[in-house]
């Protein structure tokens, strides 16, 4: 029997696209003359009745389209659904491809689609998937310039109960002539949005993903990347929301790319409030050579709508993050609490020191120890050795198998950092392959933190990293893997490519991440890979699909953290975020924090440890042990529970949220007054979804749902002390309890 799709209408008389599921629709037209119009976004409809595009008549100061007569509609008002370029719309295009005459033009007109079941993967890219062809259907609208043979398919996905559109494009050369792209964003769209403000992640290193609330007005902002890498300074995720939105209530519309490269995301309001929204690759520096009958297949963007304000779209992504991005044994996989060396001793350790910090751990109930920077070569500042993934003899003399055996002897896994992507001059690899490295020919090269970036658009200089690392996982016992990145690309020039292919480098390189990536996991599939870039500068929905989670930020302080896990928390799940009590005075900022904060922040997340447990006094040693007791016994509920943010950093000084699991018959309460005063106020703290009928133990005391939801929680804060945090838990009880 053929395929019947439940989940995509075609209204062939007024050639119409409906995608549907009861959640959410999304409904694209073919106009007059074959233009692929943006009709609708939002809310679930039964079914689309309207058209719309009438209203779209210009009066604007622009041509009319070419052949269709007068009086039609002006490009430059049309909500398009992939605009070109060149005939008459003047806001920005998705698509630019360099033809053979010079021009780089394109009128891009409806030529077919087809409706299949399922979700088709994206060679070479990470992209969220169907479990099966029922979970998903997927609309392909291909467009095309019949005169200069360029074509453009566009793939929609709607996935069964989820309130989630996915898109992406693939562009292929028809003609017979060689051309280059300098533009193919994943998708766009056009639509009406007055009055609506914009929602982004901004930050810098160790201040990452700051969330950014402003009202649009009649311009273009561009949110993005250049740096070779995702970011610290702008994440590719964003929101657009109606104007009044809270955190609760509201129109919410939720974009991110899947990508961890340059991005480049685009909100253009024009002269009629009509919003125009892009992302995709970052066209600066971009050119991608496409020979006759070649194809290139555009990362995917994920779009998103609630009207339940910020904690629903984040309900929305948080969802779609954990069953249908994250993949391997990972995916609802419990994480483990670990200890991390890294602030706990720099490069300054042996095998003494470490044992001992690992015995210290052991004894608070720590599961896991990760041994970060230092460990191989002869690395004992960051000057060397990157590129040399062997162990370092004078450190560890009786080898790495010998140190991670010892560990889980002592009932520990064992993790390890490594940097693939970098070399250092002061290395083997260097000496032997000095063109292994990212640099232009007869230019010095610019160093950060003293590394270079290895050029991983090329297959032999991944193998040579590749064998390195197999040849240490294959002969230690290592349970995890901290995969950092410490500098941004500069002079980006392959060896290994000619002069007219240097535009494809920073592509070509993100394809060979993730093909080595691919392998690492499938060839170790128990690895737990935790994702990392001085700490939060690639934190993304590309470098989910294979670390399972990213090391937030090189900020450890707990009242930092406040800000950056909140920001965090508006696209990306809590069991991606990890998350670690370091010790005080905080090494980035002296802060000398409560150990109740601390441990209140670490616990929003994949709680670990960044200290060296062998100097915690007997206080702080009972705080950890409660600390780990209390998150063994909540770890799903804190990992994959349900996040209500509450209180904003970014709007006072003090911070709430909930983490409840999805029945709301348990929950997690957390709140943070970094500052003391004067008179606080009494802080009651309203919760939602719980259960109305049912009490809650809370406290030690029987407190209804209802009450809770309505007066709420009165917070037991520490009056006159800094940096207060309390963790509340709360649990429904039966009746005859
Ligand atoms: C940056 C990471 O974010 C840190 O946690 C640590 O691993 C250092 N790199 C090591 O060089």
């Amino acid at each position: 029997m053929s395929f019947q799709p439940t989940m995509i209408d075609y209204d062939e008389t007024n050639r119409v696209f409906h995608l549907h599921n009861g959640l959410v629709s999304y409904a694209l037209g073919v106009a007059p003359g074959g233009y692929l119009t943006h009709l609708y976004f939002g809310r679930a409809v039964r079914r689309y009745h309207g058209t719309g595009q009438e209203h779209h008549m210009s009066t604007s100061f622009s041509p009319l389209p070419a052949g269709q007569g007068a009086d039609v509609f002006g490009l430059n008002d049309l909500p398009l659904e992939y605009p070109g370029s060149g005939f008459g719309d003047y806001r920005v295009p998705a698509h630019e491809v360099v033809q053979p005459d010079g021009t780089a033009i394109a009128d891009l007109r409806y030529q077919s689609h087809r409706i299949t079941a399922g979700k088709p993967a994206l060679p070479g890219l990470p992209a969220t998937y169907a479990t099966d062809d029922s979970d998903a259907e997927t609309l392909t609208v291909v467009l095309g310039d019949p005169v200069n043979g360029t074509e453009v398919a566009l793939a929609y996905t709607i996935f069964r109960d989820r309130a989630v559109i996915t898109r992406s494009v693939v562009v292929t050369n028809r003609d017979s002539r060689p051309k280059a792209i300098r533009k193919a964003a994943s998708a766009s769209l056009d639509f009406t949005a007055p009055g609506f403000e914009l929602i982004h992640l901004s930050g810098s290193y160790a201040k990452e993903r700051h969330l950014v609330r402003e009202r649009l007005t009649q311009e273009t902002r561009i949110l993005d990347s250049k740096r070779g890498a995702s970011s610290h300074y702008q994440n590719p995720t964003f929101a657009l929301v109606a104007p009044g939105t809270t955190e609760h209530a509201g129109a919410a519309y939720g974009f991110g790319l899947v990508y961890s490269g340059n991005h480049e995301c685009v909100i253009e309001q024009n002269d009629r409030q009509q919003v125009r929204v892009m992302a995709g690759i970052n066209p600066a520096g971009f050119a991608w050579n496409l020979a006759p009958g070649a194809s290139f297949q555009t990362p995917e963007v994920i779009l998103t709508y609630t009207d339940q304000g910020l904690n629903g779209l984040s309900a929305t992504w948080h969802r779609l993050i954990n069953d249908r991005l994250i993949r391997g044994r990972y995916r609802h996989h419990d994480r483990p609490i670990v200890i991390n060396n890294w602030e706990a001793t720099y490069f300054d350790f042996d095998e003494a020191k470490i044992l001992a910090i690992v015995a210290a751990a052991k004894r608070l109930g720590v599961e896991a120890f990760v041994l970060d920077d230092g460990w191989f070569g002869h690395r004992d500042d960051d000057r060397s050795s990157l590129g040399d993934w062997v162990t370092h003899a004078q450190k560890l003399p009786a080898g790495l198998a010998h140190l991670a055996q010892v560990i889980h002897q002592q009932g520990m896994q064992f993790g390890l950092w490594f940097e693939p992507e970098m070399i250092s001059e002061d290395s083997e690899l260097f000496a032997a392959h000095p063109d292994y490295r990212l640099a232009i020919p007869g230019r010095a090269g610019s160093a950060g933190r003293h590394q270079f970036t290895l050029d991983f658009s090329r297959a032999d200089v991944r193998q040579a990293v590749l064998d390195q690392m197999c040849a240490v996982l294959d002969h230690t016992q290592v349970d995890f893997i901290k995969w950092d990145m410490n500098r941004n690309m500069s002079e980006v020039f392959s060896a290994a490519l000619p002069a007219y292919a240097q535009g494809e480098v920073t592509h070509r390189y993100m394809l060979g991440l993730y093909d080595m990536l691919e392998r690492l996991t499938t060839r170790y599939p128990e690895i737990l890979f935790e994702g990392c870039s001085g700490g939060g500068g690639r934190f993304d929905l590309g470098m989910l699909a294979y670390t399972s989670q990213i090391w937030t930020s090189d900020d450890t302080d707990a009242v930092s953290r406040l800000k950056i896990q909140y920001g965090t928390s508006l696209f990306y799940p809590l069991s991606t975020i990890s998350a670690h009590v370091s010790a005080v005075p905080n090494h980035q900022f002296q802060r000398v924090t409560s150990m109740a904060l601390r441990g209140a922040v670490a616990s929003s997340g994949v709680l670990g440890y960044e200290l060296d447990a062998t100097k915690l006094t007997e206080s702080e040693q009972a705080a950890v042990r409660e600390q780990i007791v209390f998150y063994q016994a909540h770890r799903r509920l804190l990992q994959y529970g349900r996040l209500t943010r509450l209180l904003s950093p970014f709007e006072g000084g003090d911070t709430a949220w909930q983490i409840s699991d999805d029945r709301g018959l348990e929950a997690v309460v957390v709140y943070a007054r970094p500052l003391a005063e004067e008179a606080p106020a009494v802080i009651r703290l309203r919760l939602f979804g719980l259960d109305a009928n049912r009490d809650y133990a809370v406290l030690g005391q029987r407190v209804g749902g209802d009450e809770l939801m309505g007066e709420g929680l009165l917070v037991p804060l520490p009056l006159s002390q800094d940096y207060a945090g309390v963790q509340v838990y709360l649990k429904a009880v039966t009746d005859d309890e």
